[in-house]
């Protein structure tokens, strides 16, 4: 069974093909990506009618590069899987739209994802995946969430953030900083040469006892530093502050995720989302937690921000265990906002039958 993955939520197209036998583990047989970030950048962020306009240049190309790296033809294509939710509304039309399209012209079933449940199951084409239950942090652009995951579709809330999310508070300091667009990686690497010690900043919510989390704080706290800092700031006091937000952000991260596994008393943790791809959070999250016996799982490094695969992923491990929503009447929705724990309640699918 092949199940070709589309998503488009955001300023990603990602379009992926992963293989399943039976009920052996799917695996990744290509996957292609075309970031849209330079287009962005010139307007310090993601400007959505020029997403969904780039997503319908792009499509097309991309499933015609995974198909030709696979080796395989749309013929041997069983499944078309997109990301229904949430994200842009616009950019999710343009996937939605064309997987409808293709898998009816193949005369084949299409299932809409969410897509943040395609991060949560993207280690699952790792090397190393887990085995369920465990405690997954969820940190992207758009979200910062804790959750206990008992299996496919069953996802609790344990915690999320109140204002902004992780990667968000990534992406405004390194604005603020003139990094550019998208800013977490180049705020990691700038973090390298910095000290984090050089500058208090707060830990939002650290000792809430609850496992929520807060960032908006933390970009007034960077903001207010910055500006003491005058017109003549030096690359080292940037390197300084940047390589500050990052540990503060990774201090709660990793404090909330260990505060999480205590609660649940699970021992395994799944780290996904774009901010997973964060080295500062990978190295203090892992010794902390081996400190716990507890092993943390990621997305390959290449599929921790937003891709095809994931989105193929969460589709075939709802497929084999017969929870896949797959439709064949050519009708589809999309679903900008759509919480993770108000998924669909999960219905067995005859489509594929
Ligand atoms: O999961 P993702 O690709 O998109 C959303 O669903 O939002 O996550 C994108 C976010 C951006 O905020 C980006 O700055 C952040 O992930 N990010 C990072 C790193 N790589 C991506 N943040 C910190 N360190 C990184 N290495
Ligand atoms: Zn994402």
């Amino acid at each position: 069974m092949n199940v070709l993955g589309i998503e488009s939520s955001c300023d990603e197209t990602g379009v992926a093909l992963v293989g399943f036998v039976g009920d052996a583990r799917p695996r990744l047989r290509a996957h292609a990506l075309h970031s849209q970030a330079d287009m962005h950048q010139a307007y310090g962020g993601v400007v959505p009618e020029l997403a969904s306009r780039d997503h319908i240049r792009r499509v097309i190309p991309l499933t015609r590069n995974v198909l030709a790296e696979s080796g395989a033809t749309l013929a041997d294509v069983d499944v078309v899987a997109y990301t229904r939710g949430p994200g842009l509304a616009g950019a999710l039309l343009v996937g939605a739209g064309y997987a409808v399209a293709l898998a009816t012209a193949l005369d084949r079933p299409a299932i809409g994802v969410h897509h943040l449940e395609g991060h949560l199951l993207s280690p699952f084409l790792s090397a190393d995946p887990p085995d369920f239950p465990f405690v997954a942090l969820l940190v992207s652009g758009g979200h910062s969430q804790l959750m206990r995951v008992d299996a496919v579709g069953a996802y609790s809330m344990l915690g999320e953030t109140i204002d902004d999310a992780a990667g968000e508070a990534f992406d405004k300091t390194a604005k603020l900083l003139g990094l550019g667009y998208p800013g977490g990686p180049a705020l990691s690497r700038l973090a390298e040469f910095g000290d984090p010690a050089a500058f208090v900043l707060p830990r939002p919510l650290l000792h809430s006892g609850n496992l929520d989390f807060s960032f908006a704080g933390l970009k007034t706290a960077v903001m207010t530093q910055y500006r003491k800092l005058g017109t003549n700031v030096c690359d080292q006091a940037r390197a300084d502050l940047a390589a500050a937000t990052q540990a503060a952000i990774v201090d709660v991260l990793v404090a909330k995720s260990l505060r999480a596994l205590q609660q649940t008393s699970l021992k395994r943790m799944v780290v996904a989302g774009g901010v997973g791809a964060n080295a500062r959070l990978r190295a203090q999250l892992d010794a902390a937690c081996a400190r716990q016996g507890v092993r943390v799982h990621y997305p390959e490094l290449d599929l921790c921000t937003d891709n095809g695969a994931m989105i193929a992923i969460a589709a075939a491990l709802r497929l084999q265990r017969g929870i896949g929503l797959a439709t064949r009447d050519g009708a589809f929705d999309i679903k900008p906002r759509w919480p993770l724990d108000a998924i669909d309640p999960v219905v067995a699918s005859s489509a594929l039958a």
